[in-house]
Formats: structure tokens, C-alpha cells, sequence
């Protein structure tokens, strides 16, 4: 695991779009992304890499890691409008090669076990992108979800829609389910980029990378992968022990 410490969230969104760039122009096909709050400062430089300097997406495929069950079609809060919005519609992906889980199907449990199955025959994700929740959450695998676990219909904590409640008219409007990738469908990914920034991130970043590995904490999964970069500015870094290693690390690089 890499864990990269940058001074700022704009910062740590053109070190993620390196990656993304580094690996599109050199034929990664299958992009993982994520929605919230962290991701954006990448899509932006990754926007302006596209208008400015030629990166293109149109070979590119794209997957979502989650989606919110039972918000009216359109929504803006979905995940799949939030995508196009705040990314997608901006580059020259082919937006019928943009998927997410289908939080809207009749039968949910059905479209998150064939959501599952198109990863598989489609992927590996080359490259995937992750925030974190302050409860060590990634996707919406929330503490307890099983290491192995595969794409599911499963339930926010109060903790999780109080966060996310600033995007929506309040509490009462977020939703109490997801269909979100699992940790293990996640790991399938071949190479996982967590970025967070935020001092209110800082104890699940050390938890993440440092602590033990644990449902308890989903995210400290990324232990176990083998190709993992963790992208944080300096106040989601305040509770890394080894963060003066991960800096010296970083200008020592082996070449
Ligand atoms: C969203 C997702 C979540 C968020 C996490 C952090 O697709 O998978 O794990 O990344 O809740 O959210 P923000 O970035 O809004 O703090």
C-alpha cells in the first residue's frame, strides 16, 4: 500500500487523476467510480484534462460502486445522475458504457446478484476509486459487512444518512437502502485508489491503513490487496503513526 500525503483536497485530486491519466493513456478500459463529496476535485482535473490536454475516455467503460434503492427515477441524489453530472457528461465516455446497480429494478436483490455477474464477465475494474465514510465504509459496506462479500442490497446507518442527509432536503429524504458493491467484488478490482481529505476523516483513514484488519472497520480490507494508493491530505492524515515513513517513503521511491 501506498499512502500519499498532499496539502490540500486540490491537490490530492490531480495526484488521483495521475492515476486515472497514467492508466488510460497506457489502455486501462474498465474505470471503477464513486460518488460523494471526495471524488470531485478528481473529476474536475480529469475534466480539464480532457478539454486541455487529449485525454480521452471514449474506450473507456465505467462502474459505479453504489446506488441508492427507492429514489424516484431522475433523482437528483441518485448515483446515477450524480455521476453524469458531476463527471461523466463532461468527458467522452460513451454514456451507455456508464453502469450502475439498478436501484430502481422490480426485484432489487435480483439486479444487485446481476450487477455482480456483469463485473465479473466485464471486468476486473483496472482502476477504482473509493472515499470513505467516518465509519471506515467503503461503497456502502458498512462496519460488519463480510471481507468476502459480493454486491447486495443492504442497509445505511444512522451515522451514514445523518452524513449524507447535506445532500438531500434532510434526513427523512435519504434513503434506508442501497445495492452496493461488496468488499470482496471490490477487491476484484486490479488496482484501488482511496482518496479523503478532511480532518473529520482522519480516524478512519488510520483505522483503514494502520489498524487491524476487521469488519469492524470495511475499509481496512484495502490491507489485503495487493496494489492499493491511498491519497490524503494532511488533515486526514493527523492520525496516521507512520505518517513521517509515508513522506520519506515517497521521496525515496525506488526507481
Ligand atoms: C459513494 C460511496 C461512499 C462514499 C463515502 C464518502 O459512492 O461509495 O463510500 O465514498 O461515503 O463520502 P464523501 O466523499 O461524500 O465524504
Amino acid at each position: 500500500m501506498e499512502v500519499i500525503i498532499e496539502s490540500d483536497d486540490a491537490a490530492c485530486g490531480v495526484t488521483v487523476a495521475d492515476v486515472f491519466d497514467r492508466a488510460v493513456r497506457s489502455g486501462a478500459r474498465v474505470l471503477g467510480l464513486a460518488t460523494g463529496s471526495s471524488p470531485l476535485s478528481v473529476y474536475r482535473e480529469l475534466i480539464r484534462r480532457h478539454r486541455e490536454e487529449g485525454l480521452s475516455f471514449a474506450a473507456a467503460q465505467a462502474f459505479l460502486l453504489d446506488e441508492y434503492v427507492g429514489l424516484p427515477k431522475g433523482h437528483p441524489q441518485s448515483y446515477a445522475h450524480v455521476i453524469r453530472t458531476e463527471f461523466t457528461d463532461h468527458v467522452d465516455v460513451d454514456p451507455a458504457r456508464v453502469q450502475g446497480p439498478d436501484g430502481w429494478a422490480d426485484d432489487v436483490f435480483a439486479a444487485a446478484d446481476r450487477y455482480d455477474a456483469m463485473l465479473r464477465d466485464e471486468g476486473p475494474v483496472d482502476v477504482q476509486l473509493l472515499g470513505i465514510g467516518v465509519n471506515g465504509h467503503i461503497g456502502f459496506n458498512e462496519p460488519g459487512s463480510s471481507l468476502g462479500s459480493r454486491t447486495r442490497v443492504t442497509t445505511l446507518t444512522e451515522q451514514t444518512r445523518r452524513d449524507n442527509a447535506r445532500f438531500f432536503d434532510g434526513i427523512d429524504e435519504v434513503p434506508r437502502h442501497v445495492i452496493t458493491q461488496g468488499l470482496g467484488t471490490i477487491s476484484s478490482a486490479r488496482h484501488l485508489v482511496l482518496i479523503a481529505t478532511g480532518g473529520h476523516k482522519a480516524e478512519a483513514v488510520a483505522a483503514a491503513v494502520e489498524g487491524p484488519l476487521t469488519a469492524s472497520c470495511p475499509a481496512s480490507v484495502l490491507q489485503l490487496h495487493p496494489h492499493v494508493t491511498v491519497v490524503v491530505d494532511e488533515a486526514a492524515a493527523a492520525r496516521l503513526t507512520n505518517a513521517d515513513f509515508y513522506r520519506y517513503a515517497r521521496e525515496n521511491r525506488p526507481r
